[in-house]
């Protein structure tokens, strides 16, 4: 058996790696730096200056290094996940932001840019607050609303909200709810959604399945249950003109814009993700 913790640290990293490896994690040799950076407090990229872990942040990193290969996801384990220009805090409760969904926010804050200054936007199914957050962090002059349902995932929003300052007003609510932010109805420029989209019984990695709550995950038998509601949601909520961003599965990239498509919206487009696979649904609701 590999020993973690007796070697200088590019060979502690090393076993780690290969331990990881061999329990299918899908990136071992960047978690296994991922979590000996953490352990040192230190960047990833200052790993190389360091000669050895000290024996107290060797038993830790062994540790870690188990609870990774017993697949608790890597960001559970440091606390964080990188979003955009973001450090969010996340853990068990919430649903760990991924990147794929970088590319809505590109999206949005391309149109946003468009906008007039003071534009409405308002993110369904906020999780860690993650789209909500990056947008207020990189669009100027916007008002930034998001909705969550579930009080564990609101509470790392909350934290988020708080920690990096930025300007997210969140609210508790069903996106099913036809009273949800009632005040802002037919005002809002912008509509953002990552919601809940696999369909019930599809296989997931262990990381998911038992470590991202259930409710962020599972979308009924064809994965669109969520998706239907937020199209609902946003045609009372966006002004005439106004526009939605959903993203949704690889395999959905013909069913959600469809969703839109039956419902009269306009511009009905779907876009790829960075690895060129179907990620997002966008349309305008008519004039
Ligand atoms: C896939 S996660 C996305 C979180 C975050 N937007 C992100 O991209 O990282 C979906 C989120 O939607 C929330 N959710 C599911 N159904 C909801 C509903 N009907 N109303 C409001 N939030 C809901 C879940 O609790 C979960 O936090």
């Amino acid at each position: 058996m590999t020993t973690i913790g007796d070697a200088g640290l590019r060979g502690t990293v090393a076993a780690a790696a290969t331990r990881l490896a061999a329990a299918g994690v899908a990136s071992p040799r960047y978690d296994a730096e991922e979590l000996a950076a953490h352990v040192l407090g230190l960047p990833r990229s200052r790993l190389a200056l360091v000669d050895r872990l000290p024996a107290a942040a060797a038993g830790r990193y062994a540790e870690l290094v188990e609870q990774r290969a017993a697949r608790v996801p890597l960001q559970h384990l440091t606390g964080v996940a990188g979003f955009r220009r973001l450090d969010l805090a996340v853990g068990p409760g919430v649903f760990v932001p991924r990147p794929e969904t970088e590319v809505l926010v590109d999206w949005a804050l391309a149109q946003v840019a468009q906008l007039r200054p003071g534009a409405l936007v308002v993110d369904l199914c906020a999780g860690s607050g993650a789209v909500a957050l990056a947008i207020a962090d990189e669009a100027s002059g916007v008002t930034v609303h998001a909705v969550e349902r579930e009080e564990h995932a609101l509470a790392w929003a909350a934290r988020n909200v708080a920690t990096t300052g930025l300007p997210v007003t969140l609210h508790r609510g069903d996106v099913a709810d036809p009273a949800l932010l009632a005040p802002l109805a037919g005002t809002v420029d912008l509509v953002t959604a990552n919601p809940p989209y696999i369909p019930v019984g599809a296989a997931v990695e262990r990381e998911v399945a038992e470590h991202d709550p259930p409710a962020a995950l599972w979308g009924g038998e064809d994965g669109l249950d969520v998706v239907r509601v937020v199209e609902r949601a946003a045609a009372r909520l966006l002004r005439p003109g106004g526009l939605v961003a959903v993203e949704h599965a690889d395999a959905q990239g013909k069913s959600v814009p469809a969703v839109f498509a039956r419902a009269g919206w306009a511009e009905v487009a779907d876009h790829p993700d960075l690895a060129g696979r179907p990620r997002f649904a966008t349309a305008r609701r008519l004039p």
